[in-house]
């Protein structure tokens, strides 16, 4: 629904894998008294399996399929608080429906501060697993330049408290639906 109020738009966190984008869209979403949807567990709901298990036995090209689908069915919805999936922005057509039906935050994070969270991330992320630092690193990179050209609204969120991160973010979003309001 890409006419309907700037209040009304769902709110889309992308950002790299282990950013915190589950964390700080459930945060947002209590602030505002708004549904929070994770795609990933949306994803696994359908499957009834882990996203490793996913990648193992039903491959990467489904996931993606389904991934699409579901965003593609969620943005028809407003006021949601939507969490994507790292991977999600790679495909166009998902850049494009988020961009149009929703504010999409993109939460940037430093190298130096995500690459402390790989350990506690990976054993649930098949896309970081087999790869060595140096592939990380440059998947991380390259992945960076499509969030960083895709989003609406930015927050670095390297070394920083969740809850002060996500008060900010709800802070950003309340002065922007005033001042388009008073236009
Ligand atoms: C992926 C990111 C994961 C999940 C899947 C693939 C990716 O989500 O969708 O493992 O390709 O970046 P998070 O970004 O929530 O970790």
């Amino acid at each position: 629904m890409s006419n309907s109020s700037l209040r009304e738009k769902n709110i889309v966190f992308i950002g790299f894998m282990g950013a915190g984008k589950t964390t700080i869209g459930k945060l947002v979403a209590k602030k505002l008294y708004r549904d929070f949807i994770d795609i990933d567990q949306e994803i696994e709901k359908e499957y009834n399996m882990p996203i490793p298990k996913i990648f193992a036995e039903i491959g990467e090209k489904a996931f993606r399929e389904k991934e699409k689908e579901l965003i593609q069915n969620l943005c028809d919805y407003k006021l949601k608080i939507i969490s994507v999936g790292g991977g999600a922005f790679l495909q166009e057509e998902i850049r494009k429906v988020c961009l149009t039906s929703s504010i999409v935050f993109y939460l940037d994070i430093t190298w130096e501060a995500w690459k402390t969270r790989l350990s506690s991330i990976i054993d649930s992320r098949p896309v970081l697993q087999g790869k060595s630092m140096a592939e990380i690193e440059e998947l991380f990179y390259k992945r960076k330049e499509i969030y960083k050209n895709n989003y609406h609204s930015t927050i670095e969120i390297s070394n920083q408290d969740m809850d002060e991160l996500a008060e900010s973010i709800v802070k950003t979003l309340k002065l922007s639906w005033e001042l388009h309001e008073t236009k």
